[in-house]
């Protein structure tokens, strides 16, 4: 079975959309930057360890993200699925994981990257936006698209609401898609 992590910052609903699907992989470990996201509490009923690492706590990215790769690399992890994890991924991961960092955002790329994308997609007053699932490379949600599925933005939606909808796609379209990524690309190596 492949060893996977997940990457989150904050309430882990993706998180555990992965962890409790069916897949081709096994969880192995959570990795969150932030000591007091609900993920953490999440995790443990999931079973799964948990490396909380506060960027705050390390001298600049480079050795936060070494740190992050040393965990990684003893777990013998060999995908790593962003999931709300709110920070660019610099080069130490990137060399180490090429092609296999995936993230999931909340908008149809290009539309709406970077932070906020529900409230910018109604600030915009867009009709439609959804969710978008890419790899990542350097930039700021600019990596290869992997899929996206649309969802209606209604008149009455509040942010609120809208990212109730966006995020009952996800937990449906992330699984999914990793379980294509999984079977169609790392099964043929
Ligand atoms: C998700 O909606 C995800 O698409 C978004 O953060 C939320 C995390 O929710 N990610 C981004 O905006 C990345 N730029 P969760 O913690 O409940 O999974």
């Amino acid at each position: 079975m492949i060893a996977a992590a997940v990457f989150a910052s904050g309430s882990g609903s993706n998180a555990e959309a992965i962890v409790l699907a069916s897949l081709p992989c096994s969880i192995e470990l959570v990795v969150c930057d932030k000591p007091e996201a609900p993920v953490i509490q999440k995790a443990k009923n999931w079973n799964t360890e948990v490396f909380v690492c506060d960027p705050k706590t390390f001298p600049d990215k480079q050795a936060y993200e070494q740190a992050i790769l040393l965990k990684l690399q003893e777990k013998q992890i060999k995908w790593i699925f962003l999931a709300g994890y709110m920070r660019l991924i610099g080069p130490t991961l990137l060399e180490a994981y090429q092609a296999r960092i995936v993230n999931i955002h909340p908008s149809l790329l290009p539309a709406f990257a970077g932070k906020d994308a529900i409230g910018q997609a109604l600030a915009a007053g867009v009709k439609v936006s959804g969710v978008t699932i890419h790899y990542v490379d350097a930039g700021m949600d600019t990596g290869s698209i992997i899929a996206q599925e649309a969802v209606a933005v209604r008149e009455s939606d509040t942010h609120e609401t809208l990212h109730q909808r966006i995020q009952a796609v996800e937990h449906k379209l992330y699984p999914k898609t990793i379980d294509y990524i999984l079977t169609e690309q790392d099964g043929k190596e």
